[in-house]
């Protein structure tokens, strides 16, 4: 009796291990067919690409050719010593136009030698169809450049020189590589002022007196603060804190100096308040301390620049200040020939700053500037 009971439960194991054994097995035929476990990703590509046709090759070659076309027509300009990544910036553009592609950039080029390099840009479409086109680098020298130019910033935006006043996204920039004509300004802008209105009504209701000590100042203004403070503190010295002319934002009509011109300004209640509150009404504190090296001058808390809400926020970062060099990747330097270039301009101009000189042609010391 136990032994029929013994060989009947043999039976049974027997039974559910060869079913089991079929479940398995029908699980590897179904695993198998889908193309799925370890190593079966080339026979998956394999079929993908078997299922690309005609129509999608087709596809691939159209947008390829238009997104060479796209880059072209904007030329990817890079300047000297460029750090941009080429690939990125392609890779950006494809998606603007195309939405998700797979691209790839091959040729050879070299950032530190100004030329115009043929590049290669693939495009892989989802299915798998691949196109190629080939698209124009161009790596430039500003201080070669004449008339209007644009370039693809470090970080990726377009910079656009036009009448020799370069602007990034609706920002013009001034700083020691980009400068203004000497004609340039002839005031405070309407929205600077009514920006700082704004910001002068609000500070005053927390109890913080705001006071401008110097607005717009003229290409001339700035020609002369800069030879006499070149000419107290010498000239090095002087392009740590005082711009050479057309190179200060205060001709542009959008920067303030308030208060005061010491540094330990950033550490009053008023200093603390501009840097705490100033991007509310779309100013940036143009040369943050511990900057130096981004802006090209020491920190100045009492240096505000107008750029609009929108740019402000962004720069103002909780507080830790972002420079305007480092968000739009440029740099701030003076070049030699640049420089050169602005002075012979400059001497073509009409007005000579007369006004700086008495009625025995002796300059006119009168004026006591600081650092400005
Ligand atoms: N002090 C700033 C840099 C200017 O001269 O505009
Ligand atoms: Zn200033």
């Amino acid at each position: 009796m136990i032994r029929k009971q013994r060989k009947q439960q043999n039976r049974k194991q027997i039974i559910r291990r060869a079913l089991l054994l079929c479940v398995l097995l029908a699980l590897c035929v179904v695993m198998c067919a889908c193309g799925g476990g370890n190593g079966s990703g080339s026979s998956s590509s394999a079929e993908s690409e078997q299922s690309v046709t005609e129509a999608d090759i087709e596809k691939a070659n159209e947008e390829a050719k238009k997104l060479a076309e796209e880059i072209s027509d904007h030329e990817i300009n890079v300047l000297l010593g460029s750090k941009a990544d080429i690939e990125e910036l392609v890779q950006k553009k494809a998606k603007e136009l195309l939405g998700t592609v797979k691209i790839k950039v091959s040729g050879d080029y070299d950032v530190n030698k100004v030329g115009k390099y043929d590049l290669k840009v693939t495009l892989e479409e989802k299915k798998g169809a691949k196109a190629s086109e080939t698209f124009t680098l161009s790596v430039i020298d500003r201080d070669q450049m004449e008339g209007d130019y644009s370039f693809i910033t470090d970080k990726g935006f377009l910079a656009e020189v036009k009448e020799g006043i370069m602007t990034i996204d609706g920002t013009e920039i001034v700083n020691k590589s980009y400068s203004l004509p000497p004609e340039y300004g002839d005031g405070l802008t309407t929205e600077t002022l009514e920006a700082y209105q704004k910001m002068e009504a609000q500070a005053s209701i927390d109890g913080i007196y705001l006071q401008p000590i110097s607005e717009y100042r003229s290409y001339y203004d700035q020609m002369y603060i800069h030879a006499q403070n070149a000419a107290k503190y010498g000239g090095e010295k002087a392009d740590t804190f005082s711009a050479k002319p057309g190179h200060s934002e205060h001709q542009l009509g959008e920067a303030m100096d308030l208060n005061s011109l010491d540094q330990s300004f950033a550490d009053t209640t008023e200093g603390q308040w501009i840097s705490n509150h100033c991007a509310e009404y779309g100013f940036i504190l143009r040369y943050p301390q511990g900057k130096t090296e981004e802006t090209g001058y020491m920190s100045e808390p009492w240096h505000v620049r107008y750029v609009g809400e929108d740019l402000a926020k962004k720069l103002y970062n909780g507080g830790d200040w972002i420079t305007v060099e480092s968000y739009f990747g440029i740099d701030s330097e003076y070049r030699k020939a640049a420089l050169e270039k602005e002075e012979n301009e400059a001497e073509g101009s009409s007005d000579d700053g007369n006004e700086y000189y008495d009625e025995s042609g002796n300059y006119d010391e009168s004026e006591e500037y600081g650092y400005e």
